[in-house]
């Protein structure tokens, strides 16, 4: 198939140029920013997009922004969502690759599970952008893009740090903390348990962090497919086995927001104690922007997706070009957000894979209106809650 293409393009390269001596212009054809892009065959390049599932509410926003990115490109885009079934995806991306598509964005339900799909990129050729997650145990990985998933973590673990104002030094007060990690198939998971858990470990040695349900390890902790109810059922059990005496919950450390919602539900049904229990958040979803300025939900950490999808989209159309890019894409392309080019923290199983990592903002009730809605990533409804702008 990609010889067909090739040579069909030979011949449409060697009408072009014959037609531009003709008339003393270029080969390249002029045209406005959206043309469309083709390939040597004259026909339109396409992007292949797989994002997991519409259930979570921050993969319509990747979705939706990387369509926006490549079409405003004039790249023909094939977006497809997978319901959060790992076969669907398999079968979702064997769709997009029998499409002929020139470039791969995946964002993996299950990053161990791809590695036999994508045998048929390699053999077409095809480069594949890990996208926010990363897909394991196969090389034709060409680039990881994502958020830096360990600092999320981080900025967690430091927020109730911050926010208790604990000191290892004085061992008087003491807390109690529950944690709650996502779904163990996504490789992004234990990422950000271990960022927040490697933050609070020093505390929880010295005794002033406490563990009631003795529930410290990522997989006693994680979350099936971040699924909200799972989390609110587990949180439940955890209510009744060990705070149904009095005991007071402080802490209730969430890897994202689809999990503190139902961590959230769970302490507003079953938690018998009246103190404020500070809750830890990521990705800014709707429902837990509004917990957060009713002041359910302490903290949650936002990635400008929008930032994401062009990083992707200057990446891509490198890779589209026949390009080898490397750090010089970030300052090449003149993106107005951090990001950082990483040769070290991603070994996919066959290799490190080279990763550009945005950087995560905590977002409080306090900088709601500068960080999300003065950025113009949200809107602000009727009763003051952030909607997001699609
Ligand atoms: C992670 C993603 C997070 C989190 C979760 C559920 O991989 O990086 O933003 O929300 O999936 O979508």
């Amino acid at each position: 198939m990609k010889l067909k293409k090739l040579m069909a393009g030979v011949m449409v390269g060697i009408m072009a140029f014959s037609m531009a001596a003709c008339s003393g212009g270029s080969a390249e054809t002029e045209g406005p920013e959206t043309q469309q892009q083709s390939d040597a065959s004259g026909e339109s390049k396409t992007v292949g997009i797989s994002m997991p599932t519409q259930s979570l509410e921050r993969w319509n926003r990747d979705g939706s922004y990387l369509k926006q990115q490549f079409e405003s490109k004039g790249y023909t885009v094939e977006l497809t969502y997978s319901d959060n079934k790992i076969d669907q995806q398999v079968k979702d991306i064997e769709g997009l690759i029998a499409g002929e598509i020139d470039l791969l964005v995946i964002a993996a339900i299950d990053g161990q599970a791809l590695s036999q799909v994508l045998k048929d990129a390699k053999d077409l050729e095809i480069p594949v952008i890990s996208y926010d997650r990363l897909i394991n145990n196969t090389d034709v990985i060409s680039y990881y893009v994502s958020f830096d998933n360990y600092k999320v973590g981080q900025l967690q673990g430091q927020f109730v740090v911050d926010t208790l104002e604990l000191n290892l030094d004085d061992t008087s007060k003491k807390y109690n903390i529950e944690f709650t990690a996502g779904d163990p198939a996504d490789n992004n998971a234990p990422f950000f348990f271990n960022g927040a858990f490697d933050v609070l470990k020093p505390y929880i040695d010295a005794g002033i962090l406490n563990v009631p349900s003795g529930q410290t390890e990522f997989q006693q902790v994680a979350t099936k497919a971040w699924d909200t109810a799972t989390a609110l059922t587990r949180f439940q059990n955890i209510l009744g086995s060990n705070y149904s005496g009095g005991t007071q919950l402080d802490i209730a450390l969430c890897s994202n927001d689809s999990t503190a919602l139902g961590v959230t539900q769970a302490i507003d049904s079953d938690y018998a104690g009246t103190n404020k229990v500070l809750i830890t958040g990521q990705d800014g979803d709707e429902a837990n922007l509004a917990n957060i300025v009713d002041g359910k939900q302490t903290m949650t950490v936002y990635k400008a997706v929008a930032n994401e999808a062009i990083a992707t989209l200057d990446l891509g159309v490198a890779l589209l070009n026949g390009e080898t890019p490397d750090e010089s894409l970030i300052s090449n392309s003149g993106w107005d957000f951090e990001c950082i080019y990483d040769t070290e923290s991603y070994d996919n199983g066959t290799g490190t894979i080279p990763s550009y990592l945005l950087t995560p903002t905590v977002i409080t009730k306090d900088n709601i209106q500068t960080e999300l809605v003065d950025t113009g990533y949200y809107t602000l409804d009727e009763n003051g809650y952030p909607k997001g702008v699609q």
